[in-house]
């Protein structure tokens, strides 16, 4: 597995967005837009499955609050894995929380093993749409959601030079793509009633808060944790992801999806 040194999302990396998006969040909203993604369904004795679960904030969340039958978070960071099972435990919902390491790839289920596929800013990472649609809609339950955001780019092809700017700024193994892509890919996979709605608006005003957080409030006690160079790099990917979000090429995106019953 990963030595330290390899890791997308190290320590200094999670103090940081901790403290940017709140204990357990490697992405931005916190629990209510954790609670804007899954909307008004009920998750009451659902078998859930949270792709890219991080630090288990949102998997956490979901056993706190929805009453699921069962939540298995999964990542392919074993530090984070780790984290997650600790964040259950703190909070007691360690008895229907189950946390994996996986590898990058098919997703390691039996067909219908879940009845709600949640996943929270983490398919950014997944370079194949269509397969992971596919593999969604195949471990889904008949009439089972799919439920989630994502970071998806508002173009085909080409990337600006800002946008080029931002994601090497970032440092993070990005494979962004448009709705078209999600909506082609979740149609091919066999869902219905799919459901693609921007958040664009609303975090080209959170990222402001967020920069202006990290430059004021937080800086003296991130300073201590992470170290000046890494703390003004960070408010620098900050600066650059605004820039892209003003111009729409980076759109946080709702997702919902159901497969037939
Ligand atoms: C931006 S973080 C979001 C984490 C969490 N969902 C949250 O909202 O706090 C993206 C996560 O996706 C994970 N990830 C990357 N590639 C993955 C893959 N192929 N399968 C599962 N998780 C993956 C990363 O390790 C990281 O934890």
């Amino acid at each position: 597995m990963e030595t330290p040194e390899e890791l997308e999302y190290d320590q200094d990396m999670i103090s940081l967005l901790e403290a940017v998006w709140g204990e357990g969040f490697m992405s931005p909203g916190g629990t209510e837009e954790i609670d804007r993604v899954l909307g008004d369904k009920d998750l009451r004795e659902a078998r859930v499955l949270d792709i890219g679960c991080g630090i288990g904030g949102a998997a956490v969340h979901i056993a706190l609050t929805r009453h699921p039958r069962s939540v298995t978070g999964i990542d392919i960071e074993e530090n984070l894995i780790t984290l997650s099972a600790s964040l259950a435990e703190k909070n007691d919902v360690s008895a229907i929380c189950d946390f994996k390491q996986v590898a990058p790839g098919p997703l390691p289920f039996d067909p219908g093993s879940f009845d709600v596929v949640f996943s929270k800013d983490s398919i950014i990472h997944i370079a194949d749409k269509s397969r992971l649609a596919k593999d969604i809609h195949t471990i889904l339950s008949p009439g089972g959601w799919f439920l989630a955001s994502d970071w998806l780019c508002g173009y085909e092809g080409e990337p600006s030079p800002q946008m080029q700017a931002y994601i090497e700024a970032e440092g993070l193994d990005f494979e962004l793509a448009s709705a078209q892509v999600y909506q082609t890919a979740l149609e091919a996979a066999g869902f219905v009633d799919i459901e693609i709605i921007e958040r664009n608006a609303w975090y080209r005003n959170q990222a402001r808060i967020e920069r202006d957080n990290l430059a004021g409030s937080l800086y003296a006690g991130l300073l201590e944790q992470v170290g000046e160079d890494y703390l003004n790099r960070a408010i620098d990917v900050w600066e650059k992801m605004i820039v892209v979000l003003d111009s729409g090429e980076h759109r946080p995106t709702l997702l919902r999806a159901r497969k037939p019953s």
